[in-house]
Protein backbone atom coordinates (compact mmCIF):
# COMPACT_ATOMS: atom_id res chain seq x y z
CA UNK A 1 0.00 0.00 0.00
CA UNK A 2 1.33 3.39 -0.79
CA UNK A 3 1.19 5.79 1.63
CA UNK A 4 2.27 9.37 1.24
CA UNK A 5 2.30 12.11 3.34
CA UNK A 6 4.41 14.82 5.31
CA UNK A 7 6.34 12.10 7.01
CA UNK A 8 7.17 10.18 3.75
CA UNK A 9 11.10 10.58 3.40
CA UNK A 10 11.62 11.98 -0.22
CA UNK A 11 15.11 11.16 -2.47
CA UNK A 12 15.96 13.63 -4.89
CA UNK A 13 18.91 12.56 -7.87
CA UNK A 14 20.20 14.73 -9.43
CA UNK A 15 21.57 18.32 -7.71
CA UNK A 16 21.54 20.33 -11.09
CA UNK A 17 18.95 23.22 -11.52
CA UNK A 18 15.60 21.44 -11.53
CA UNK A 19 16.49 18.71 -8.57
CA UNK A 20 17.60 21.54 -6.12
CA UNK A 21 14.55 23.29 -7.05
CA UNK A 22 12.45 20.03 -6.41
CA UNK A 23 14.16 19.30 -2.95
CA UNK A 24 13.42 23.00 -1.67
CA UNK A 25 9.98 22.28 -2.67
CA UNK A 26 9.54 19.16 -0.73
CA UNK A 27 11.68 20.20 2.38
CA UNK A 28 9.44 23.81 2.18
CA UNK A 29 6.17 21.55 2.32
CA UNK A 30 8.18 19.32 5.76
CA UNK A 31 9.64 15.97 4.55
CA UNK A 32 12.83 14.95 4.97
CA UNK A 33 14.97 15.28 1.72
CA UNK A 34 17.76 13.21 0.61
CA UNK A 35 19.73 14.75 -2.37
CA UNK A 36 21.62 12.74 -4.24
CA UNK A 37 24.16 13.65 -7.15
CA UNK A 38 27.81 11.72 -8.41
CA UNK A 39 29.03 15.01 -8.89
CA UNK A 40 30.92 16.53 -5.10
CA UNK A 41 30.60 19.68 -6.90
CA UNK A 42 27.11 19.55 -7.90
CA UNK A 43 26.18 18.90 -4.68
CA UNK A 44 27.53 21.66 -2.56
CA UNK A 45 26.77 23.92 -5.58
CA UNK A 46 23.19 23.31 -4.74
CA UNK A 47 23.45 23.44 -1.11
CA UNK A 48 25.07 27.11 -1.61
CA UNK A 49 21.80 28.15 -3.70
CA UNK A 50 19.68 26.75 -1.40
CA UNK A 51 21.11 28.98 1.17
CA UNK A 52 21.18 32.29 -0.93
CA UNK A 53 17.39 31.76 -2.45
CA UNK A 54 16.19 30.84 1.20
CA UNK A 55 18.29 33.88 2.59
CA UNK A 56 16.71 35.96 -0.41
CA UNK A 57 13.20 35.00 0.79
CA UNK A 58 13.91 36.11 4.27
CA UNK A 59 15.09 39.25 3.08
CA UNK A 60 11.89 40.03 0.75
CA UNK A 61 9.87 38.63 3.60
CA UNK A 62 8.45 35.99 1.99
CA UNK A 63 9.38 33.58 4.58
CA UNK A 64 10.51 34.29 8.50
CA UNK A 65 14.12 33.23 9.32
CA UNK A 66 12.99 30.01 11.29
CA UNK A 67 11.20 28.23 8.25
CA UNK A 68 14.11 29.28 6.21
CA UNK A 69 16.53 27.40 9.18
CA UNK A 70 14.06 24.53 9.13
CA UNK A 71 14.03 23.97 5.53
CA UNK A 72 17.69 24.19 5.01
CA UNK A 73 17.94 21.28 7.68
CA UNK A 74 15.85 19.32 6.39
CA UNK A 75 17.58 18.88 3.01
CA UNK A 76 20.79 16.76 3.03
CA UNK A 77 23.24 16.03 0.27
CA UNK A 78 24.49 12.67 -0.01
CA UNK A 79 26.96 10.75 -1.85
CA UNK A 80 25.37 7.03 -2.00
CA UNK A 81 22.77 6.28 -3.78
CA UNK A 82 22.29 3.87 -0.83
CA UNK A 83 20.91 6.85 1.80
CA UNK A 84 17.79 6.61 -0.36
CA UNK A 85 16.84 3.52 0.84
CA UNK A 86 14.46 4.73 3.25
CA UNK A 87 12.70 6.72 0.59
CA UNK A 88 8.75 6.60 0.22
CA UNK A 89 9.41 8.82 -3.12
CA UNK A 90 11.87 9.40 -5.33
CA UNK A 91 12.51 12.02 -8.38
CA UNK A 92 15.10 11.53 -10.73
CA UNK A 93 15.89 14.97 -12.41
CA UNK A 94 19.78 13.78 -13.76
CA UNK A 95 20.70 14.64 -17.22
CA UNK A 96 18.18 13.82 -20.12
CA UNK A 97 19.69 10.84 -21.34
CA UNK A 98 18.10 7.35 -21.67
CA UNK A 99 21.03 5.01 -20.55
CA UNK A 100 21.95 6.87 -18.00
CA UNK A 101 18.36 7.01 -16.47
CA UNK A 102 18.11 3.46 -17.36
CA UNK A 103 20.92 2.39 -15.40
CA UNK A 104 19.53 5.06 -12.73
CA UNK A 105 16.28 3.66 -11.76
CA UNK A 106 17.77 -0.39 -12.18
CA UNK A 107 19.79 0.75 -9.40
CA UNK A 108 17.23 2.20 -7.70
CA UNK A 109 14.88 -0.41 -7.72
CA UNK A 110 17.24 -2.11 -5.83
CA UNK A 111 17.74 0.36 -3.45
CA UNK A 112 14.68 1.80 -2.53
CA UNK A 113 12.30 -0.72 -1.30
CA UNK A 114 8.12 -1.66 -2.61
CA UNK A 115 5.97 0.15 -2.40
CA UNK A 116 8.07 3.60 -2.67
CA UNK A 117 7.25 5.49 -5.80
CA UNK A 118 9.92 6.24 -7.99
CA UNK A 119 9.54 9.18 -10.88
CA UNK A 120 11.13 11.10 -13.32
CA UNK A 121 11.33 14.77 -14.24
CA UNK A 122 12.11 13.98 -17.58
CA UNK A 123 11.13 16.59 -20.50
CA UNK A 124 11.04 14.83 -23.32
CA UNK A 125 11.96 10.84 -22.47
CA UNK A 126 8.83 8.79 -22.48
CA UNK A 127 7.95 7.37 -18.91
CA UNK A 128 7.27 4.14 -20.34
CA UNK A 129 11.10 3.61 -21.88
CA UNK A 130 12.47 4.59 -18.55
CA UNK A 131 10.20 2.20 -16.33
CA UNK A 132 11.40 -0.43 -18.56
CA UNK A 133 14.50 -1.01 -16.77
CA UNK A 134 12.58 -2.13 -13.59
CA UNK A 135 10.77 -5.16 -12.71
CA UNK A 136 8.17 -3.45 -11.71
CA UNK A 137 7.13 -0.45 -13.67
CA UNK A 138 3.43 0.29 -12.00
CA UNK A 139 5.42 2.28 -9.14
CA UNK A 140 7.53 4.33 -11.79
CA UNK A 141 6.01 7.85 -13.18
CA UNK A 142 6.70 10.87 -14.49
CA UNK A 143 6.27 14.25 -12.56
CA UNK A 144 7.03 17.18 -14.57
CA UNK A 145 7.96 20.11 -12.62
CA UNK A 146 8.93 23.44 -14.42
CA UNK A 147 11.45 25.84 -13.90
CA UNK A 148 11.89 27.28 -11.69
CA UNK A 149 10.87 24.61 -9.54
CA UNK A 150 9.83 26.66 -6.41
CA UNK A 151 8.25 29.23 -8.20
CA UNK A 152 5.78 27.69 -11.01
CA UNK A 153 2.92 26.41 -9.98
CA UNK A 154 2.61 23.48 -12.91
CA UNK A 155 3.15 20.00 -12.31
CA UNK A 156 2.29 17.41 -15.25
CA UNK A 157 1.87 14.08 -13.77
CA UNK A 158 2.52 11.22 -16.19
CA UNK A 159 1.31 7.82 -15.55
CA UNK A 160 3.10 5.13 -17.81
CA UNK A 161 1.93 2.49 -19.72
CA UNK A 162 1.94 -0.05 -16.20
CA UNK A 163 1.64 2.90 -13.79
CA UNK A 164 -0.91 1.83 -11.23
CA UNK A 165 -4.12 4.11 -10.69
CA UNK A 166 -3.19 3.68 -6.71
CA UNK A 167 0.68 5.30 -7.64
CA UNK A 168 -0.47 7.67 -9.80
CA UNK A 169 -3.41 9.15 -7.56
CA UNK A 170 -1.83 9.22 -4.31
CA UNK A 171 1.51 11.03 -6.26
CA UNK A 172 -1.12 13.62 -7.59
CA UNK A 173 -2.22 14.16 -4.18
CA UNK A 174 0.64 14.46 -2.82
CA UNK A 175 2.16 17.22 -4.93
CA UNK A 176 -1.78 19.09 -4.69
CA UNK A 177 -0.42 18.81 -1.21
CA UNK A 178 2.80 20.60 -1.69
CA UNK A 179 0.71 23.57 -3.08
CA UNK A 180 1.34 22.54 -6.74
CA UNK A 181 -1.59 22.63 -9.75
CA UNK A 182 -1.23 19.51 -11.34
CA UNK A 183 -2.57 17.63 -14.17
CA UNK A 184 -2.62 14.37 -15.92
CA UNK A 185 -1.00 13.79 -19.35
CA UNK A 186 -0.56 11.16 -20.95
CA UNK A 187 3.02 9.48 -22.04
CA UNK A 188 2.87 11.30 -25.12
CA UNK A 189 5.82 13.32 -26.67
CA UNK A 190 6.19 17.18 -24.83
CA UNK A 191 3.38 16.22 -22.55
CA UNK A 192 0.30 18.94 -22.57
CA UNK A 193 2.90 22.31 -22.41
CA UNK A 194 6.20 20.84 -24.25
CA UNK A 195 3.47 20.30 -27.25
CA UNK A 196 0.73 22.37 -27.51
CA UNK A 197 3.20 25.24 -26.81
CA UNK A 198 5.23 24.73 -29.72
CA UNK A 199 3.35 27.04 -32.51
CA UNK A 200 4.45 29.89 -30.18
CA UNK A 201 7.77 29.67 -31.51
CA UNK A 202 7.22 27.87 -34.43
CA UNK A 203 4.32 29.96 -36.23
CA UNK A 204 6.06 33.15 -35.43
CA UNK A 205 9.67 32.37 -36.60
CA UNK A 206 8.07 31.11 -39.98
CA UNK A 207 6.32 34.45 -39.95
CA UNK A 208 9.64 35.71 -39.45
CA UNK A 209 11.16 33.85 -42.18
CA UNK A 210 8.65 34.60 -44.63
CA UNK A 211 9.43 38.41 -43.58
CA UNK A 212 6.00 39.15 -42.79
CA UNK A 213 7.34 40.99 -40.00
CA UNK A 214 10.47 41.37 -38.20
CA UNK A 215 11.16 40.13 -34.07
CA UNK A 216 9.67 43.24 -32.49
CA UNK A 217 6.78 43.45 -34.13
CA UNK A 218 5.62 40.06 -33.52
CA UNK A 219 7.10 40.24 -30.23
CA UNK A 220 4.55 43.20 -30.05
CA UNK A 221 1.73 42.18 -31.76
CA UNK A 222 1.85 38.90 -29.12
CA UNK A 223 1.71 41.10 -26.42
CA UNK A 224 -0.46 44.01 -26.94
CA UNK A 225 -3.31 41.86 -29.16
CA UNK A 226 -3.10 38.95 -27.04
CA UNK A 227 -2.18 39.93 -23.55
CA UNK A 228 1.32 37.45 -23.76
CA UNK A 229 3.65 38.86 -21.07
CA UNK A 230 6.48 38.18 -23.26
CA UNK A 231 6.78 37.96 -27.17
CA UNK A 232 7.95 34.59 -28.88
CA UNK A 233 11.40 35.91 -29.53
CA UNK A 234 11.78 37.31 -26.23
CA UNK A 235 10.96 34.32 -24.91
CA UNK A 236 13.30 31.88 -26.82
CA UNK A 237 15.84 34.08 -25.81
CA UNK A 238 15.31 33.95 -21.93
CA UNK A 239 15.00 29.72 -21.96
CA UNK A 240 17.98 30.03 -24.39
CA UNK A 241 17.60 28.81 -28.29
CA UNK A 242 19.66 25.97 -27.39
CA UNK A 243 17.33 24.48 -24.44
CA UNK A 244 14.32 26.11 -27.12
CA UNK A 245 15.28 24.54 -30.17
CA UNK A 246 16.19 21.25 -28.21
CA UNK A 247 12.62 20.54 -26.90
CA UNK A 248 11.26 22.00 -30.87
CA UNK A 249 13.52 18.93 -32.36
CA UNK A 250 12.92 16.30 -29.99
CA UNK A 251 8.77 16.50 -30.09
CA UNK A 252 9.67 16.86 -34.22
CA UNK A 253 11.60 13.84 -34.21
CA UNK A 254 9.23 11.92 -31.46
CA UNK A 255 6.47 12.88 -33.95
CA UNK A 256 7.71 10.59 -36.72
CA UNK A 257 8.48 14.20 -38.36
CA UNK A 258 5.05 15.82 -38.03
CA UNK A 259 5.20 18.86 -39.97
CA UNK A 260 3.60 20.90 -37.48
CA UNK A 261 6.59 20.72 -35.41
CA UNK A 262 9.34 21.28 -38.02
CA UNK A 263 12.18 23.09 -36.08
CA UNK A 264 13.00 26.40 -37.85
CA UNK A 265 16.24 27.03 -39.87
CA UNK A 266 16.90 30.35 -38.50
CA UNK A 267 16.79 29.86 -34.88
CA UNK A 268 19.18 26.51 -35.52
CA UNK A 269 21.39 29.05 -37.31
CA UNK A 270 21.03 31.34 -33.63
CA UNK A 271 22.43 27.73 -32.20
CA UNK A 272 25.34 26.97 -34.33
CA UNK A 273 26.69 30.21 -33.87
CA UNK A 274 26.35 30.60 -30.57
CA UNK A 275 23.95 33.55 -30.21
CA UNK A 276 22.00 31.63 -27.31
CA UNK A 277 19.85 34.55 -26.17
CA UNK A 278 20.02 35.85 -23.00
CA UNK A 279 23.10 34.08 -21.43
CA UNK A 280 25.32 35.07 -24.03
CA UNK A 281 24.15 38.34 -24.35
CA UNK A 282 22.66 37.57 -28.29
CA UNK A 283 19.78 36.14 -29.45
CA UNK A 284 17.22 37.33 -31.42
CA UNK A 285 18.36 40.49 -29.35
CA UNK A 286 21.41 41.99 -28.57
CA UNK A 287 21.72 41.95 -25.31
CA UNK A 288 24.99 44.50 -24.57
CA UNK A 289 24.74 47.17 -22.84
CA UNK A 290 24.26 50.14 -24.53
CA UNK A 291 23.15 48.43 -27.52
CA UNK A 292 19.48 50.71 -28.73
CA UNK A 293 16.21 48.90 -27.87
CA UNK A 294 14.54 48.07 -31.84
CA UNK A 295 11.07 49.75 -32.79
CA UNK A 296 8.24 47.66 -33.31
CA UNK A 297 5.85 48.59 -36.99
CA UNK A 298 2.59 48.89 -34.48
CA UNK A 299 0.70 48.74 -37.65
CA UNK A 300 -2.65 47.44 -36.15
CA UNK A 301 -4.08 45.66 -38.83
CA UNK A 302 -1.21 43.76 -39.42
CA UNK A 303 -0.63 43.12 -36.21
CA UNK A 304 -3.87 41.85 -35.42
CA UNK A 305 -2.78 39.09 -37.99
CA UNK A 306 0.11 38.28 -36.91
CA UNK A 307 -1.48 37.83 -33.41
CA UNK A 308 -4.29 35.49 -34.79
CA UNK A 309 -2.31 33.40 -37.39
CA UNK A 310 -0.04 32.55 -34.03
CA UNK A 311 -2.88 32.10 -31.57
CA UNK A 312 -5.43 29.81 -34.42
CA UNK A 313 -2.23 27.07 -34.27
CA UNK A 314 -1.71 27.58 -30.49
CA UNK A 315 -6.00 26.63 -30.45
CA UNK A 316 -5.01 23.91 -33.21
CA UNK A 317 -2.76 22.49 -31.13
CA UNK A 318 -4.53 22.42 -28.11
CA UNK A 319 -8.07 20.89 -29.71
CA UNK A 320 -5.87 18.31 -31.25
CA UNK A 321 -4.35 17.19 -27.80
CA UNK A 322 -7.45 16.90 -26.43
CA UNK A 323 -8.84 14.96 -29.56
CA UNK A 324 -5.88 12.49 -28.81
CA UNK A 325 -7.19 12.67 -25.62
CA UNK A 326 -3.76 13.94 -24.31
CA UNK A 327 -5.67 15.31 -21.36
CA UNK A 328 -8.85 16.61 -20.05
CA UNK A 329 -10.02 19.83 -21.89
CA UNK A 330 -9.33 21.13 -18.20
CA UNK A 331 -6.33 20.28 -17.86
CA UNK A 332 -5.11 21.44 -21.10
CA UNK A 333 -6.33 25.14 -20.38
CA UNK A 334 -4.61 24.82 -16.83
CA UNK A 335 -1.46 23.55 -17.97
CA UNK A 336 -1.12 26.26 -20.74
CA UNK A 337 -2.03 29.29 -17.98
CA UNK A 338 0.26 27.63 -15.02
CA UNK A 339 2.50 26.18 -16.86
CA UNK A 340 3.45 28.68 -19.09
CA UNK A 341 1.50 32.02 -18.00
CA UNK A 342 -0.44 32.39 -20.92
CA UNK A 343 -3.58 34.88 -20.72
CA UNK A 344 -6.42 32.47 -21.04
CA UNK A 345 -6.19 28.52 -21.64
CA UNK A 346 -6.52 28.12 -24.99
CA UNK A 347 -10.21 26.07 -25.74
CA UNK A 348 -11.56 28.84 -23.68
CA UNK A 349 -9.72 31.61 -25.99
CA UNK A 350 -10.96 29.60 -29.01
CA UNK A 351 -14.74 29.50 -27.04
CA UNK A 352 -14.39 32.84 -27.27
CA UNK A 353 -13.56 33.56 -30.49
CA UNK A 354 -15.48 31.37 -32.04
CA UNK A 355 -15.02 27.67 -33.55
CA UNK A 356 -15.67 28.42 -36.95
CA UNK A 357 -13.32 31.43 -36.94
CA UNK A 358 -10.73 29.58 -35.97
CA UNK A 359 -11.88 26.78 -38.42
CA UNK A 360 -11.80 29.11 -41.07
CA UNK A 361 -8.69 30.96 -40.53
CA UNK A 362 -7.02 27.56 -40.53
CA UNK A 363 -8.43 26.31 -43.41
CA UNK A 364 -7.24 29.67 -45.08
CA UNK A 365 -3.94 29.22 -44.17
CA UNK A 366 -3.90 25.26 -45.16
CA UNK A 367 -5.33 26.09 -48.50
CA UNK A 368 -2.68 29.66 -49.12
CA UNK A 369 0.44 27.10 -48.15
CA UNK A 370 -0.89 23.52 -49.23
CA UNK A 371 0.96 22.11 -46.55
CA UNK A 372 -0.28 19.15 -43.78
CA UNK A 373 1.12 21.97 -40.87
CA UNK A 374 -2.02 23.88 -41.34
CA UNK A 375 -4.47 21.50 -41.10
CA UNK A 376 -7.27 21.28 -38.96
CA UNK A 377 -7.57 18.81 -35.92
CA UNK A 378 -10.40 17.11 -36.62
CA UNK A 379 -12.30 17.66 -33.32
CA UNK A 380 -12.24 21.21 -34.21
CA UNK A 381 -14.22 20.58 -37.50
CA UNK A 382 -16.41 18.63 -35.51
CA UNK A 383 -17.85 21.01 -32.36
CA UNK A 384 -17.51 23.69 -35.40
CA UNK A 385 -19.84 21.45 -37.38
CA UNK A 386 -21.76 20.57 -34.53
CA UNK A 387 -22.18 24.49 -33.27
CA UNK A 388 -20.54 23.35 -30.38
CA UNK A 389 -17.90 24.74 -27.87
CA UNK A 390 -14.96 23.22 -26.14
CA UNK A 391 -16.25 24.22 -22.84
CA UNK A 392 -19.97 23.94 -22.32
N1 LIG B 1 16.11 22.72 -16.80
C1 LIG B 1 14.82 22.75 -17.09
O1 LIG B 1 14.25 23.79 -17.45
C2 LIG B 1 13.99 21.48 -16.97
C3 LIG B 1 12.60 21.61 -16.81
C4 LIG B 1 11.84 20.45 -16.62
C5 LIG B 1 12.47 19.21 -16.65
N2 LIG B 1 13.82 19.12 -16.84
C6 LIG B 1 14.42 17.77 -16.81
O2 LIG B 1 14.99 17.57 -15.52
C7 LIG B 1 16.15 16.76 -15.61
C8 LIG B 1 17.33 17.50 -15.01
O3 LIG B 1 17.53 18.71 -15.72
P1 LIG B 1 18.45 19.88 -15.12
O4 LIG B 1 18.23 21.06 -16.01
O5 LIG B 1 18.25 20.01 -13.66
O6 LIG B 1 19.91 19.28 -15.40
P2 LIG B 1 21.29 19.75 -14.78
O7 LIG B 1 22.31 19.46 -15.81
O8 LIG B 1 21.20 21.11 -14.18
O9 LIG B 1 21.52 18.71 -13.56
C9 LIG B 1 21.70 17.32 -13.72
C10 LIG B 1 22.47 16.81 -12.51
O10 LIG B 1 22.45 15.38 -12.54
C11 LIG B 1 23.71 14.89 -12.10
N3 LIG B 1 23.87 13.52 -12.59
C12 LIG B 1 24.11 13.12 -13.85
N4 LIG B 1 24.08 11.78 -13.91
C13 LIG B 1 23.83 11.33 -12.64
C14 LIG B 1 23.66 10.04 -12.08
N5 LIG B 1 23.75 8.95 -12.81
N6 LIG B 1 23.38 9.95 -10.76
C15 LIG B 1 23.28 11.07 -10.00
N7 LIG B 1 23.42 12.31 -10.49
C16 LIG B 1 23.69 12.44 -11.79
C17 LIG B 1 24.72 15.88 -12.65
O11 LIG B 1 25.93 15.83 -11.90
C18 LIG B 1 23.96 17.21 -12.50
O12 LIG B 1 24.26 17.82 -11.25
C19 LIG B 1 16.29 16.39 -17.09
O13 LIG B 1 15.66 15.15 -17.30
C20 LIG B 1 15.55 17.52 -17.79
O14 LIG B 1 15.04 17.13 -19.04
C21 LIG B 1 14.60 20.22 -16.98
Amino acid sequence: MVNLDKKTHVGVVGAGTMGSGIAHVAAAYGHAVSVFDTDAGARKRAGNVLEKVLDRLVSKGRIDAAAAGAIKERVVFVDKLDALAPCGLVIEAIIEDLAAKNDLFTKLESTVDEPSVLATNTSSLSIASIASACKHPERVLGIHFFNPAPLMPLVEIIPGIDTSEKISGSTRSLIDAWGKTTVVAKDTPGFIVNRVARPFYGESLRILEEGIADVVTIDWAMKQFGGFRMGPFELMDFIGNDVNYTVTESVFNSFFHDPRYKPSFTQKRLVEAGRLGRKTERGFYDYAAGTPAPKADEDEARGREIFMRVLVMLINEAADALFWQVATREDIDLAMTKGVNYPKGLLAWADEIGLDEVLRRMESLQHEYGEDRYRPSPLLRRLSGAGETFHT
